[in-house]
C-alpha cells in the first residue's frame, strides 16, 4: 500500500520521531555509501519557483541511488489540457514517488487517488510539510528536545504555518503566532489540531507577545507565491510584522532564529537578524536535504 505525504499528519508522531533521528545520523554520515533507492526513479512536478526544494530533492535522490526526473507542466502534456487523473496514472507507470509543488491543495489529492506510488507535497498553498520536517530537525539539533520548545511564528498565517502548527500539535512544542486579523491560519488545520493536540497552539495580534520567552522565533514572507496582486496591500498590513533586533531582545538570550527562505531582506527580517548570531536560516535549509532523504527512504524503499 502506497504511503503519501501530503500534510505533516499523514506521519504519525512516533514515525516523525524515528524519521528525525534517521536524517541526523544520515547527516552525520552514517551509511553515506548506501544507496537504499538503487533503480528507482522519483518525478519532481513543480508548478511554483524553487529554490531548496528542487534542488535538495535532486541531490538527495541521488544520494540515494535513485534518479531524479524534474517536470515542467509546461514541457509535458499537462500544460496541453491532459487531465490531472490521467497524468497520474500514467506517471505511476514510470516513476517509484513524485513530489509535487503546486497551488490547489485539492490538486495533491486529485493526483494522489488516481496514482499508485506515494505523492510527496513539496509546497502547495495550504501546507508545506516538508519544510516542517526540516524545521523540526534544526529545534532538536540546536535545542535538544522538542517537547514544551516555545516556537513563537510572527507574520502570515500560511501554508508555512499551517505545517508548523501540525508539527508543534504532533511533538508538544508550544506555538504562538502572531498575525494581523485575517491572516490567520487555516480554520480547517486549527481545529483538526486542536481537537488531538498535546500543545498548546495561540494566535493572537501582538508580535511583542509571541515573542516574549520564545526559543524559536520564526518568520516567513508577507507575500506568499500566487500572491503578487496583493503585494502592496499585504506589505502595509504586516508592517508591524517584522523581526528585527528591537522585537527579537523580547525573546531568550539562546533564542534560535529560523526562515524557511526565501527572504525578503528588510520586509519580515532585518539584514541584522538574518546574518546575526542567533540565525540558524542557513542550517535549516541544509536539514531539508537530510529530513528528506529520511522521508524518502521511509516511504519509497
Ligand atoms: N523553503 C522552500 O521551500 O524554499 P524553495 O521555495 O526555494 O524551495
Ligand atoms: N509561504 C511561502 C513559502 C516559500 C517556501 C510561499 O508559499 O511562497
Amino acid at each position: 500500500m502506497k504511503r503519501d505525504f501530503l500534510t505533516l499528519l499523514d506521519l504519525s508522531a512516533e514515525e516523525i520521531s524515528a524519521l528525525l533521528k534517521r536524517a541526523i545520523d544520515m547527516k552525520s554520515g552514517i551509511d553515506a555509501n548506501k544507496c537504499p533507492l538503487i533503480g528507482k526513479s522519483i518525478g519532481l512536478l513543480f508548478e511554483k519557483a524553487s529554490t531548496r526544494t528542487r534542488v535538495s530533492f535532486e541531490v538527495g535522490i541521488y544520494q540515494l541511488g535513485a534518479h531524479p526526473i524534474y517536470l515542467n507542466p509546461n514541457e509535458i502534456q499537462l500544460g496541453r489540457g491532459e487531465t490531472i487523473p490521467d497524468t497520474a496514472r500514467a506517471l505511476s507507470r514510470y516513476l517509484d514517488a513524485i513530489v509535487i509543488r503546486t497551488f490547489g491543495h485539492g490538486l495533491l489529492a486529485e493526483f494522489s487517488a488516481h496514482s499508485s506510488v506515494p505523492v510527496i507535497n513539496g509546497l502547495s498553498d495550504l501546507h508545506h510539510p516538508c519544510q516542517a520536517l526540516g524545521d523540526l530537525m534544526t529545534i532538536l539539533e540546536k535545542k535538544g528536545r522538542l517537547k514544551d520548545i516555545r516556537v513563537a511564528y510572527v507574520g502570515d498565517g500560511n501554508n508555512v504555518a499551517n505545517s508548523l502548527i501540525e508539527a508543534a500539535s504532533v511533538t508538544g512544542m508550544n506555538l504562538t503566532i502572531a498575525c494581523p486579523e485575517g491572516h490567520e491560519p487555516d480554520a480547517d488545520v486549527l481545529e483538526r489540531v486542536r481537537a488531538v493536540a498535546n500543545s498548546e497552539i495561540l494566535i493572537l495580534r501582538e508580535p511583542k507577545e509571541a515573542v516574549g520567552r520564545a526559543d524559536v522565533v520564526y518568520t516567513d514572507v508577507w507575500v506568499s507565491m500566487g500572491q503578487e496582486k496583493e503585494s502592496k496591500k499585504r506589505k502595509k498590513r504586516f508592517k508591524d510584522y517584522q523581526i528585527n533586533s528591537k522585537i527579537l531582545s523580547c525573546a531568550k538570550k539562546d533564542v534560535v532564529v529560523l526562515h524557511c527562505l526565501p527572504a525578503h531582506r528588510g520586509e519580515e527580517i532585518t539584514d541584522e537578524v538574518m546574518d546575526g548570531p542567533q540565525s540558524a536560516v542557513f542550517d535549516q535549509a541544509e536539514n531539508r536535504l537530510h529530513a528528506q532523504k529520511a522521508l524518502l527512504e521511509m516511504l519509497v524503499s
